[in-house]
């Protein structure tokens, strides 16, 4: 039995009461139904700035209405300091993914990023403490590395932020070692590394990359790459970050800590596209369409690639689903929604 499959056993055994920020999102609502399937109670809090009720209810009919009874739900803002600590007490573990992500998103509106992922995060950090709740996770995000060049990323070698953002994400960061240094409460940030997976909204402006270019190829439009297709990520299923979030949360740490979360692996924008050709392919969905280049975008990193060492030794680690399973997986869901 590796660290996670031992995990999720005691939790059965022993269920815990978890708040997810941010739940009515892509990652939020992911957490959700694992914890809600493991027999988990759960309180969620969301505005519904960019998350969607139809992400919650499809939760509801995945896991039956008994498990559902086991979901308690605020709809209200981080901002909100009275619905926070409402919503966190008698908690035992916090993962906090309410924020507003995107870097063009951060370059157009840098005001209401910074006030979402700097005071709301703070807000979340106090409520946490205040509640003396056993554990804190909160998503942090490999957009840290900023203008570093090196490869992989390891946690300590971090360059200067390329965006809001990433001035944002980094902040959450040093706000959680001053509150170990200042009150001795520790939390653990993971640093995700493009996530994807069912419920990822392929919609907006600031949509991510894989559901953005599937939701074109299905609908036989244009996709366009920016830049020269070389740029790279190291794309990560969910199901990887549920189990990461759901490792941090249960494990003990003697210090407030980041980990990189994603796969150490690192495909070109360029590859991506034709794997979800092929993918869809699969489906019998053809688009031979090719991809139309177009200038690179300001923020973007040009290459991205995990050093999960850390991650693996400290909380037992172990991700599950390679890019190609997560991106059949995530097809499958896709083309259903979509099609
Ligand atoms: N998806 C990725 O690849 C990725 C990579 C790095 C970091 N992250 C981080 O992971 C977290 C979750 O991202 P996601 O991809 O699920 O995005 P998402 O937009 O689907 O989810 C974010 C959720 O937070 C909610 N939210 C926003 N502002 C809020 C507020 N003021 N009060 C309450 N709720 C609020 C939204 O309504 C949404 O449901 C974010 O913190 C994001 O920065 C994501």
């Amino acid at each position: 039995m590796n660290q996670y499959q031992k995990t999720i056993a005691q939790l059965q055994e022993s269920p815990k009461t978890w708040l997810i920020t941010g739940v009515a999102g892509f990652i939020g609502s992911n957490l959700l139904e694992q914890l809600l399937k493991l027999g988990q109670s759960v309180v969620g809090l969301d505005n519904f700035a960019t998350g969607h009720q139809h992400n919650l209810d499809e939760v509801e009919s995945i896991v039956g209405s008994d498990l559902w009874n086991n979901f308690k739900f605020y709809e209200a803002s981080i901002m909100d300091v009275d619905a926070l600590s409402q919503a966190v007490a008698g908690v035992d573990y916090v993962l906090h993914q309410a924020a507003l992500g995107s870097v063009p998103r951060s370059i157009n509106d840098p005001a209401t990023t910074n006030a979402v992922n700097i005071s709301g995060f703070l807000n979340v950090l106090v409520a946490a403490r205040d509640a003396e709740v056993t554990n804190f996770v909160y998503a942090a995000s490999s957009s840290t590395y900023g203008d570093h060049p090196s490869l992989p990323k390891v946690e300590d070698v971090i360059g200067k932020p390329l965006s809001p953002y990433a001035v944002t994400k980094y902040v959450n960061e040093l706000y959680s070692d001053v509150f170990d240094r200042s009150y001795g409460f520790r939390s653990i940030g993971l640093r995700y590394f493009n996530v994807f997976g069912p419920r990822q909204d392929p919609n907006g402006a600031y949509a991510a990359v894989i559901p953005k270019w599937t939701q074109a190829l299905i609908n036989q439009q244009d996709v366009y790459i920016n830049g020269d297709g070389e740029t790279s990520r190291d794309f990560c299923y969910i199901d990887n970050v549920v189990q990461a979030n759901i490792l941090a949360a249960t494990s003990r740490v003697d210090q407030s800590e980041v980990f990189n979360v994603a796969l150490n692996d690192q495909t070109s924008l360029s590859e991506l596209y034709l794997l979800l050709q092929a993918e869809l392919r699969n489906h019998g969905i053809e688009n031979q369409k090719a991809a139309i280049y177009q200038d690179f975008r300001a923020g973007d990193v040009r290459h991205s690639r995990a050093d999960i060492g850390k991650a693996q030794q400290i909380i037992g680690y172990a991700p599950e689903y390679k890019v190609k399973e997560g991106l059949t997986k995530a097809m499958s869901w896709y083309v259903k929604r979509l099609s």
